[in-house]
């Protein structure tokens, strides 16, 4: 059975796992109201997959006999100063989460909780990916500058995913 104190930190993590995927539902909106709907997209589908994120922890806290209370969701920012903005604040937030999911690992570690510091190690590698995959969007945003054209590209190009 799952320790009091991991459980609660776990328990934290769903909130952030949720909290990331109303940021990105956020996003998703102000983009559609811009009508880049690639992007769009692409932020609804992220949004997706956050919350496929709160169920891992959902579910695992459950499997190891402990339980979830739900707390209170921030209320994400509505509007970004420029599309470049967005992409940089969501490369920042999964930065944040970065952190989190390692400070996580080093608590399992230090309460000698193996089957969680082994269940978190999807997240570390998700991690590495999730930068990996934010960091170029932003360097091709910074590129594009505020050539029109190049912006209707990348928006269809990120319109893809997930076809
Ligand atoms: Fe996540
Ligand atoms: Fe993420």
């Amino acid at each position: 059975m799952i320790g009091k104190n991991m459980q609660q930190a776990l328990n934290q993590q769903i909130n952030d796992e949720v909290y990331s995927s109303y940021l990105y539902l956020a996003m998703s909106g102000h983009l559609e109201g811009l009508s880049f709907r690639g992007m769009a997209k692409w932020m609804r589908q992220q949004a997706r997959e956050e919350m496929s994120h709160a169920m891992k922890f959902f579910d695992f806290l459950y499997e190891r006999g402990g339980s979830v209370t739900l707390l209170d969701i921030n209320q994400p920012q509505a509007q970004w100063p420029s599309i470049l903005a967005a992409f940089k604040a969501a490369a920042a937030h999964e930065r944040s989460i970065t952190e989190k999911i390692h400070t996580l690992v080093d608590k399992a570690i230090a309460e000698k909780d193996h089957a969680t510091a082994n269940f978190l190690q999807w997240f570390v590698k998700e991690q590495v990916e999730e930068e990996a995959t934010l960091a170029p969007i932003v360097s091709r945003l910074e590129a594009i500058g505020d050539h029109t054209g190049a912006l209707y590209y990348l928006d269809h190009e990120l319109g893809k995913r997930g076809e």
